[in-house]
């Protein structure tokens, strides 16, 4: 297959990115190394990635339509569309809902837009979010769930593209699947993201920031798990569908600085502050509906994913 693997220079798209081409997939990576963290960090996570013949990356903006419209059509037709690139982060998107807007939702349209034009439609596979769920008071979250609450920009963009996906299949019967990944970890992991905060912080004696009373909870799930839950959307993707990717495995904030310490051998220093706007309360995902579409089975201890990241992170300072 030939996909094109949008955010291919970031935490999950250059994990799939690589499983991808050691399968013998020909990828297209596109990302524009957004400002939102360091360039350096994306270009060392396509590193091994570009020594292959089988990827080829385009340092371009989703946000360009034009652009978006030549990658479409130039060379081998595209099989598949992994809609990864956007801009990812709760609690900027407070700050910046605009900016969201256009990478989030007019960043999309680009896509399906360029992919509709395409005498045979590729696969489309749209990176959602638990965040759609906002502080669902029912557990675990399914997809039949009704998701018209979303607590942050962030959440609501990411809502609007699950819709408008839907609109491209109705109108087009463009084979659409959204994945909603909750909280994914390991090595790589966004620099923004808790796991991967608090790892650098115990690792060189700072205090972290607790938001809360400890007692939030997230269903972590470790990338390894997520690639091979994308693999299995993109081989599979027909119809419009929208699918979990979780763990099914809530862990408490206490007990994810507690691991986290416990893998950097060194205890935490907790600097206790009030919960933050945008963020829910916890995330529990049902992932049975991926089980039966997908084979889809997490397997990775929380406890021995987070050793890897810690171990990574040592590794890469
Ligand atoms: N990591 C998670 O826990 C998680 C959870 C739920 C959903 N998601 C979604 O999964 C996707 C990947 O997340 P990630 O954690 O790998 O994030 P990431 O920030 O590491 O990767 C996203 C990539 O998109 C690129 N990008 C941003 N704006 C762009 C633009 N205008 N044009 C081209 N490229 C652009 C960035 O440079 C970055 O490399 C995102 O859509 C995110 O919202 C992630």
């Amino acid at each position: 297959m030939r996909i094109m693997v949008t955010g291919a220079a970031g935490f999950i798209g250059s994990h799939t990115s690589a499983s991808l081409i050691a399968d013998g997939h020909d990828v297209l990576g596109i990302d524009n190394f957004d400002p939102f963290y360091d360039r350096r960090t994306k270009e060392s996570n396509l590193q091994g990635l570009l020594e292959a013949d089988n990827f080829q990356f385009v340092e371009a903006d989703i946000r360009d339509r034009g652009r978006m419209g030549e990658l479409f059509t130039a060379g081998a037709p595209l099989d598949a569309v992994l809609h990864l690139a956007a801009r990812a982060g709760v609690r900027p998107s407070i700050q910046d809902p605009v900016g969201y807007e256009q990478v989030n939702i007019a960043g999309t349209l680009n896509l399906l837009q360029a992919a509709i034009t395409l005498d045979d439609a590729p696969k489309f596979i749209f990176a959602s979010s638990s965040s759609v769920y906002g502080n669902n008071p029912k557990v675990p979250f399914s997809e039949s769930d009704p998701v018209d609450n979303p607590i942050s920009p962030y959440a609501a963009t990411k809502k609007a593209c699950e819709l408008i996906c839907h609109t491209y299949h109705y109108l087009y019967q463009l084979p659409v699947t959204c994945l909603r990944f909750f909280t994914v970890f390991g090595p790589r992991q966004r620099p923004d993201l808790a796991i991967n905060k608090f790892a650098g912080s115990i690792l060189s004696g700072e205090p972290i920031e607790m938001f809360g009373d400890g007692t939030s909870s997230r269903d972590y799930t470790y990338i390894d798990d997520i690639v091979a839950g994308v693999r299995a959307a993109i081989d599979r993707c027909s119809g419009y569908e929208i699918i979990n990717l979780g763990s099914t495995r809530p862990i408490t904030l206490t007990d994810m600085i507690a691991t986290v310490a416990g893998a950097c051998g060194r205890e935490a220093i907790i600097q206790r502050k009030p919960m933050q706007p945008g963020d829910v309360n916890r995330t529990f995902a049902d992932v049975e509906k991926a089980a039966r579409l997908l084979d889809y089975k997490p397997t990775t201890p929380f406890a021995q994913g987070v050793a890897r990241q810690v171990e990574w992170l040592k590794s890469s300072y």
